[in-house]
């Protein structure tokens, strides 16, 4: 995609190339097929509307550095990887990317490669350091550069308010465990759309708030490492209202661009025909897509949660006052969907028929994607969509920048992209997980997602085999046959 300057400032994810509407229930859709016939790869031919925005995604702690410049104050992400034990390399964001010094050359590299869509996040930290929660221009200036250097090289800003990096002082004053933190997101959104509202097409509100709730609050994997049930149901209920008064505040504002959430998803198989696995997938649809979905897209909680774990369900029941629900629920403008794994259910427990990528925990199969779209589209009252992260790491023993598996985890999810919008659904954009090799959470820089090699010793990049491949279906508005 290629659009002036002009065109970008009022398109958005939601205004670009609305060619495919109308519902066609798809075979495959998550839940109504077993794992086994879902198998093959989606045969529809690769056809994108015109105006898809083809993207890379990353976001400001696996990737920016330079976590004390300008005044940024520390987030739970540099409190959890200080603590000791919980990064599988003992690293950090410290540098990561180097980005935040390094954004003017990696901004060439993208319009090199002709991304026309570029998702970033906002480091909150950046933005309010302080307790007082004042603005700090500086942090701010340099969202408002990143910006305005993606419109000079025609690249359509879309950028995240919140991707895991909450700022510590509001951590130390109850975090997302105090409803406290819907007021505080919302006052921080409204900051940001006052300053960029004029040039950012589309915002993304929180990432993937199920990664938030279980690896942060219940597995104690991830920033801020809790083990607490109870407080996980109350997390996922601020992180709603969060997201709800975002929106309101996007509204009452004078922001030109659009606005919705990010999920990641999960299609939901049963291994077999057995009412056990059938019984089992319905309960994992519920724990890995209708808790987060319904609230946000519906304006109410599923009514079998009480299916889920009792103390997640009394954390959830014990947030919520009367009103919060339709606060959480008001129409945004598009749906992001991030993709990476399908959850097979046997009557016994999780089953993995399918090849595991390099990260031990991703299933390889790609028309999970097709079936994720088609289940939004029909359950959802056919929303806009956009792909905002899928992607893999480097094959164990990959050589640095030949990435074969890649490029064919690529065409094989784009053409399930495309098997979507021939039935209907309306998506309007993709975004690769990730631009650049980058700091990987909990499991530091031992997994490489980048289309980009990066060195850290010197800051080095270098285009992998599949960003000259993802260059090439850029040009193509489509996947090479
Ligand atoms: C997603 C995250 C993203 C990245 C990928 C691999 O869940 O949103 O930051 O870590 O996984």
């Amino acid at each position: 995609m290629s659009l002036g300057r002009r065109e970008l400032l009022g398109a958005g994810l939601a205004g670009v190339g609305l060619l495919a509407t109308g519902c066609t229930p798809s075979t495959g859709e998550a839940g109504t097929t077993t794992a086994a016939t879902t198998a093959a790869t989606t045969a529809t031919p690769p056809a994108f509307p015109a105006g898809f925005a083809w993207g890379v995604a990353t976001s400001a702690y696996q990737v920016e550095g330079s976590v004390r410049a300008d005044g940024r104050s520390p987030s739970i992400w540099d409190t959890f990887a200080a603590s000791g034990n919980r990064i599988a390399d003992g690293s950090s964001g410290a540098e990561a990317c180097d980005h935040y010094r390094r954004w003017r050359t990696d901004l060439d590299l993208m319009g090199e490669l002709g991304i026309g869509s570029y998702r970033f996040s906002i480091a909150w930290p950046r933005i309010q350091p302080g307790r007082d929660r004042r603005t700090n221009p500086a942090g701010l200036a340099f969202y408002d550069r990143l910006v305005d250097g993606l419109l000079d090289r025609g690249i359509a800003p879309v950028a995240t308010l919140y991707h895991w990096d909450l700022p510590q002082h509001l951590e130390d004053a109850g975090g997302w465990e105090s409803r406290d933190s819907a007021g505080w997101f919302a006052d921080y959104a409204g900051v940001m759309f006052e300053a960029l509202g004029d040039r950012v097409g589309s915002w993304v509100t929180i990432n993937e708030s199920k990664v938030i709730v279980e690896q942060g609050y219940q597995r104690g994997w991830m920033a801020p490492g809790k083990n607490d049930l109870e407080a996980s149901g109350r997390v996922l209920h601020h992180l709603n209202l969060a997201h709800g008064r975002a929106v309101a505040a996007f509204r009452a504002s004078t922001a030109k661009g659009t606005i919705g959430p990010c999920f990641t998803l999960a299609p939901c198989y049963p291994a077999d025909d057995s009412e056990g696995a059938r019984a089992a997938t319905a309960l994992a649809d519920l724990r890995e897509n209708r808790l987060y979905l319904d609230p946000v897209l519906l304006g109410r909680y599923p009514d079998d949660l009480e299916l889920l774990h009792g103390e997640m369900v009394a954390g959830i029941a014990g947030a919520r006052r009367d009103g919060d629900d339709a606060t959480i629920g008001p129409a945004t403008d598009f749906v992001g969907v991030n993709y990476y794994s399908p959850v097979v259910m046997a009557a016994t427990g999780p089953a993995q028929p399918y090849p595991l990528a390099a990260n031990g925990w991703q299933q390889l199969h790609p028309d999970g994607l097709r079936d994720v779209l088609l289940r939004v589209h029909r359950d959802y009252d056919a929303p806009v969509q956009v792909v905002l992260e899928n992607g893999i790491p480097d094959a164990r023993g990959q050589e640095p920048l030949h990435d074969p598996e890649r490029i064919d985890f690529l065409k094989q999810h784009l053409q399930a992209a495309a098997g979507a919008i021939g039935a209907g659904a309306r998506l309007n954009g993709y975004h690769a997980w990730s631009l650049l090799d980058n700091f990987e959470w909990a499991a530091g820089y031992t997994q490489r997602y980048g289309l980009v090699h990066v060195d850290f010793e010197s800051q080095r990049r270098t285009p992998k085999d599949s960003a000259r491949w993802y260059a090439a279906v850029i040009r193509a508005n489509g996947v090479p046959g």
